[in-house]
C-alpha cells in the first residue's frame, strides 16, 4: 500500500496527544509510524549550535536568549511562523534549553475556553517557557487573555457564574510565551504585537539538509554514502521533517535489499515507491498541478474550489502545498487565484494554452498575501 495524501484522512483528524497537528504526516507513511514520535523526539537537536540552516532567525533568537541570559530576567516573548516540518517545536525546546528552563506544552486548540488557559498560566513557575503550538486556533476568549497575561503577568480569574460573578485579578511571575503558527496572517494584530521576536522560518537549503541528514543518519547508527544523502536532501521538499522521513524509507529499502547502507540506488528506489518526484513533490503536490493545468486550463482559480478539486481541504492545500509550490516557482499567486506557472506545464510533461502565457505576463503575483510572513 502507498500511503499518500488521498487515502489519509485519518492522518488528517489525527493531531498528537499534545492536541498539535501535524499536517506533513499524509506525504510518506501517513501516521501509520507509532514510532514516529520517538524518532523526531530522538532527531531533534538540543541546542541552538546543533540547529543547521535558519542562519538569520538562530542568530536573532541566539542574541534575544543570550541577552536576556545576562540581564537575569526572561527573554520577550517568541514567535515562530513557517510551514510544518521546518522546526518550529525544535526550536521552542531550544529556548527552554537554552535558558535552563522547565518547558510547558500546549497548543491551541487545546484550549478552547479562557478556563484552560487560565490554569495553565496559574500554575506557571518564574521564567518558565510556555510553548502554544498552533497558536492561531485558540478561542477568542482565550486568546484576550492571553494579551492580558503576556503584557501585564495578570490574569482575571472568574469566580461564580451569571451576574453574580467576580472576576479576581491573579499576579503571575514573569515567564516566556514561545507561539508557532503555520499561519501568521491569521493571528489578531493584538496577539501578534505582543510578541518581541518574530521569526519567520523558510525551507532549507539542500546544503543544510544534508547537513542534518548526515547527523540523522549518524544518531541512527547508519552508513551513508555522500550521493544517497544528497539525492534524499534534493528531494525533501527543503524541510526537515521530510527528509528524516525518507531517510528512514531508503533505510528500508536498502536493509530489505540486503545492504545496510544509504547508496544512491537505494535512495533513487525508494523515493520512487513513495511517490516522491525528481523536484520533491509528492502525490499532494502533483494533484494540485494537475487539477490546475488540467481541469482549470492554467487557472487562475480560487482556493477553495481548487481544494474540492483535489478532494482536500482548503487549509491543507494552503500550508502545505501552496507554500513550497510558489516557492519552487510551480504556482504563481494572482488577485483573482491561483495559477500555474510555465515551469508546471513543463513539469508535467504539458502543453500551456496561449492565454495563460500571457496571463503570466499581465499578472503580478500578490506576495505573501492572508498566510506569509510579517517582520517582528
Ligand atoms: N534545523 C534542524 N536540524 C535538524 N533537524 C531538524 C531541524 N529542524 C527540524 N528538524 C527535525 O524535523 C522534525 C520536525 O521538526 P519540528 O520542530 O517538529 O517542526 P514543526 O514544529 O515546525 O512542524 C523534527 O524531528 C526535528 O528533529
Ligand atoms: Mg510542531
Amino acid at each position: 500500500m502507498t500511503a499518500g495524501w488521498s487515502d489519509a484522512g485519518a492522518g488528517r483528524d489525527e493531531g498528537w496527544a499534545d492536541g498539535s497537528f501535524d499536517a506533513t504526516a499524509r506525504i510518506v507513511d501517513a501516521g501509520s509510524d507509532t514510532d514516529e514520535r520517538q524518532v523526531e523526539a530522538a532527531l531533534r537537536p538540543k541546542r541552538l549550535e546543533d540547529f543547521p540552516g535558519q542562519t538569520r532567525v538562530r542568530e536573532q533568537l541566539g542574541l534575544v536568549l543570550k541577552a536576556a541570559r545576562r540581564r537575569g530576567t526572561p527573554p520577550d516573548h517568541v514567535l515562530l511562523s513557517g510551514p510544518p516540518g521546518l522546526g518550529k517545536t525544535t526550536l521552542a525546546m531550544i529556548v527552554a534549553s537554552e535558558l535552563e528552563q522547565p518547558i510547558r506544552i500546549t497548543s491551541g486548540p487545546a484550549i478552547q475556553h479562557a478556563g484552560d488557559l487560565a490554569s495553565v498560566l496559574s500554575s506557571l513557575a518564574e521564567g518558565e517557557v510556555l510553548f502554544l503550538d498552533e497558536i492561531h486556533r485558540m478561542s477568542r476568549s482565550a486568546e484576550e487573555m492571553l494579551y492580558l497575561a503576556m503584557e501585564d503577568f495578570r490574569v482575571d480569574v472568574i469566580i461564580g457564574k451569571g451576574p453574580g460573578a467576580t472576576a479576581i485579578p491573579l499576579e503571575l511571575p514573569p515567564f516566556t510565551v514561545v507561539g508557532a503558527t503555520t499561519r501568521a496572517g491569521l493571528l489578531p494584530a493584538p496577539l501578534r504585537d505582543r510578541f518581541g521576536f518574530t521569526g519567520h522560518l523558510d525551507y532549507y537549503a539542500a546544503a543544510d539538509l544534508v547537513t542534518i541528514l548526515h547527523r540523522s543518519a549518524r544518531l541512527l547508527g547508519l552508513e551513508a554514502d555522500e550521493d544517497g544523502i544528497a539525492e534524499i536532501a534534493l528531494r525533501s521538499r527543503g524541510t526537515p521533517r521530510i527528509a528524516n522521513r525518507l531517510l528512514r524509507r531508503v533505510r528500508d529499502w536498502a536493509q530489505v535489499h540486503g545492504e545496510d547502507r544509504v547508496t544512491h540506488i537505494a535512495a533513487r528506489r525508494a523515493l520512487e515507491l513513495f511517490d516522491v518526484d525528481e523536484r520533491g513533490l509528492d502525490r499532494l503536490d502533483r494533484a494540485v498541478l494537475e487539477a490546475l493545468c488540467r481541469r482549470f486550463n492554467g487557472g487562475p482559480v480560487g482556493l477553495s474550489t481548487l481544494a474540492v478539486a483535489v478532494g482536500e481541504e482548503p487549509d491543507t492545500v494552503e500550508t502545505v502545498a501552496e507554500p513550497y509550490l510558489v516557492r519552487e516557482g510551480f504556482m504563481i499567486r494572482t488577485p483573482r487565484g491561483r495559477a500555474a506557472s510555465g515551469l508546471a506545464w513543463e513539469h508535467l510533461g504539458l502543453t500551456p494554452p496561449l492565454d495563460a502565457q500571457s496571463m503570466w505576463s499581465a499578472t503580478l503575483p500578490i506576495d505573501d498575501a492572508g498566510g506569509g510572513r510579517f517582520e517582528g
